[in-house]
């Protein structure tokens, strides 16, 4: 059983995500690293009854964020200063050049980071005052994240992959089967859950990174360059795939991408960044709905 091998209150998330050495200290003691995930203390059972927001509310609001790192004498303004309200159900591509300060951004909404000034109101919050326990909370029960390397577990199956986040939120038995069979359908993947990752190709292990996602029901998707290690078609059959999710489960995804062909044909609102700041943001009225 994958998941005895680990303390019983945890929770997955990629290490990837955790860069500089400030950020990975001030998750310990609760959290252990292993690989390229990082394992969490739980701090209670997801909210079961969570439903993503109607048409109008917002999903997340940002004032004024800034996340400087300090290097020695000099400062690097990886985000600096941006302000930005999603609605709910908005699909966001967050465009900008290698070193803008993308996944940075991508990072403090999805509370695997914090401002270093600001404010990111996220549920009722605001995600910059939270303990690391309420942050956790927050990362549970109301974010999913998929990444560019998918960061499956190669020894477990697929089943056992996306079952994974349930297992750790001590959701029983029947009704982790019945998410992780939906989950793995709505990636058309239910025909092979008994398979390993690297049995399946680059598009099947996002796919199955995309179920795990999901299988928590969150409200906001966020996605850092999902196609970024994809070729181009089947880049784009995972962008119409999360497509499809957000509009039948009226989700929010923001996603960071460096395709702008793809973020114009699917996204509805293009967010482009440069040295930190956020140069411009529209809607995207070309989007395939
Ligand atoms: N832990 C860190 N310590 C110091 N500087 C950092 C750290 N993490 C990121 N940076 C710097 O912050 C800036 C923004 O980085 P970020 O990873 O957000 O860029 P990005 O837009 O996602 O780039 P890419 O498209 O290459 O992924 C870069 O200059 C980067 O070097
Ligand atoms: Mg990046």
């Amino acid at each position: 059983m994958p998941c005895a091998l680990f303390a019983e209150n945890t929770r997955v998330y990629p290490r990837a995500h955790f860069q500089d050495q400030t950020a990975e200290s001030k998750l310990r003691p609760t959290h252990l690293l292993l690989g390229n995930v990082v394992f969490s203390e739980r701090a209670s059972k997801p909210d079961m009854t969570s439903t993503p927001g109607s048409l109008d509310s917002t999903a997340i609001q940002l004032d004024r964020v800034s996340r400087h790192y300090t290097l020695g004498a000099s400062s690097i303004r990886a985000v600096d200063d941006v302000s930005l309200s999603i609605r709910s159900r908005e699909f966001v591509a967050l465009l900008g050049s290698s070193g803008s300060g993308k996944s940075t951004l991508l990072n403090l909404m999805a509370g695997l980071d914090r401002p270093t000034s600001g404010a990111i109101r996220a549920d009722g919050r605001n995600l910059a005052e939270l303990s690391s326990l309420e942050l956790a909370r927050y990362r549970r029960n109301t974010v999913g994240m998929v990444f560019q390397s998918f960061n499956l577990l190669p020894r477990m199956t697929l089943q056992e992959n996306v079952e994974l986040p349930l297992r750790l939120a001590e959701i029983d038995r029947a009704e982790r089967a019945t998410r992780v069979a939906e989950a793995l359908q709505r990636v058309r993947l239910d025909k092979r859950t008994a398979h390993r990752p690297s049995e399946l190709s680059g598009g099947e292990q996002q796919r199955t990174a995309i179920a795990r996602a999901l299988v928590n029901r969150p409200k906001i998707l966020f996605a850092d360059e999902p196609t970024g290690n994809l070729d181009s078609a089947t880049g784009e059959s995972i962008l119409n795939l999360l497509a499809e999710i957000q509009s039948s489960l009226g989700m929010t995804i923001i996603m960071v991408t460096h395709e702008r062909p793809l973020a114009e044909k699917f996204a509805s609102r293009l967010a482009i960044m440069g040295d930190g700041k956020l140069l411009s943001d529209g809607m995207n009225n070309g989007a395939k709905q």
